[in-house]
């Protein structure tokens, strides 16, 4: 019988949001006419905008005719599409790249993980605690963990504790590590990281020789403007850092399927025998071998974000997703409950209220409200005693939750 690979058996639960979705639908089942409001997986409600749409559509019709047909395309996404990101998308913040250093993909969830192919399994690696789970979990799958202990850490990983401490924003480790997650705007805290901040991990970085791997999936939901949206507005951030960029959230494109990953040429890791090798290289040869591109009519539908139409149209959508995190805020917060992030991204963490478990708050507050939210212990540890919400619903649901829970919880 062929083996498999045991290191999935070292993963404690299933992954986060399908176990919150056989609870729901447990609790639907069993109370079939209950109107459940979710704002639990961050995942979008509105369509896609009509600017993107008519792209797509476009991009349907040139596969109907022979002359205008696409079959297989470049494995690292078309360079039309990386030219205007980087035109629109990195040249306003004063980041200049090539577009040999773009590359478009089917999401930044994937992407995230498939870096680590690239990555020898001896690395030290640091994660945040709470995390965005893909980044704990993928690395024990490749192997680059022991178990895991009572407290849900598994040994061979770094953890780095998130705190109100710390503002959530983890601390520089004492230890030298090789590769460090950073998502910002955080999921799942919803706070960011300021310049200041992100220096001193790019001097660590550049100090230890270590990459950053910088999750940017949230970054068009900022709403202040000292807040950096690219790692690489850091100076030095292209010898030591990787940035994902994912159109989920930005443009709807949740089921429709593309993000970007930035590997700078100048970014180097080393052999075995310790000579220098780009890592650029390297994912350029791995999409090629294992990746075929993102469809032609989807890349014209991620291009069309950027134009005036897309760019004004999509921008309406966030704004009203940011109406939805303000009022979850600042409803929750007059009610006595105490919440963090929402103003630059679309999450809201809030203090579990009466010293409930994560997980017990959410059962409560299905029972009891039929609100789906996200537990923060699904996050790692130190999430215990935290909850998180998300603003990607309808006006009237958002509101309609908020008064649930204020009525419920409210001090
Ligand atoms: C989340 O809710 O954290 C996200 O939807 C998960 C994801 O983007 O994969």
């Amino acid at each position: 019988m062929a083996r498999i690979n045991d290191n999935y058996l070292k993963l404690q639960a299933g992954y986060l949001f399908p176990e919150i979705s056989r609870r729901v639908n447990e609790f639907t089942n069993a109370h079939p006419t209950a109107k459940i409001i979710r704002l639990g997986i961050g995942d979008v409600t509105k369509p896609l905008v009509p600017a993107v749409l008519k792209a797509f559509h476009y991009g349907i019709d040139e596969m109907a005719a022979a002359e205008t047909f696409h079959g297989y395309g470049p494995e690292q996404g078309y360079d039309w599409l990386a030219q205007i990101i980087i035109d629109k998308a990195y040249k306003p913040l004063g980041v200049e790249l090539e577009t040999s250093e773009v590359f478009i993909s089917d999401g930044s969830k994937c992407d995230s993980s498939n870096i680590l192919d690239i990555f020898g399994l001896g690395n030290k690696v640091a994660i945040g605690d709470p995390v965005y789970p893909v980044y704990n979990d993928t690395n024990v799958m490749v192997g680059r963990s022991g178990d895991v202990d009572d407290k849900g850490y598994y040994s061979g990983l770094v953890y780095m504790p998130c705190t109100e401490e710390n503002g959530f924003m983890p601390d520089i480790p004492s230890q030298k590590v090789d590769v460090i997650y950073l998502c910002c705007p955080n999921n799942p805290t919803g706070t960011t990281a300021s310049k200041k901040q992100l220096k001193a991990w790019v001097d660590y970085a550049l100090k230890n020789d270590a990459v950053i791997l910088f999750d940017a999936a949230y970054e068009a939901f900022i709403t202040e403007p000292d807040v950096p949206h690219s790692i690489y507005e850091i100076e030095g951030a292209k010898e030591c850092a990787i940035e994902f960029r994912s159109f989920s959230k930005t443009a709807g494109f949740t089921g429709v399927r593309c993000g970007l990953t930035v590997v700078p040429e100048a970014l180097m890791g080393t052999t075995a025998t310790g000579e220098k090798y780009s890592f650029n290289k390297l994912w350029n040869r791995r999409q090629c071998t294992k990746f075929n591109g993102v469809s032609y009519p989807v890349q014209k539908a991620a291009a069309a974000v950027y134009s005036d139409e897309g760019g004004a149209q999509v921008k309406e959508i966030i704004d009203y997703y940011m109406e939805n995190a303000r009022i979850i805020r600042e409803g929750l917060t007059a009610a006595g409950i105490e919440c963090f992030g929402g103003v630059n991204s679309p999450y809201i963490w809030l203090k579990t209220p009466a010293g409930l478990t994560s997980w017990d708050f959410f059962d409560k507050l299905l029972n009891e409200c039929f609100v789906v939210g996200t537990p923060g212990s699904g996050f790692g540890p130190s999430g215990e005693g935290y909850f998180r919400l998300s603003a990607f619903g309808e006006r009237e649901n958002v509101e309609t939750a908020v008064t649930r829970i204020r009525e419920k919880w409210g001090k």
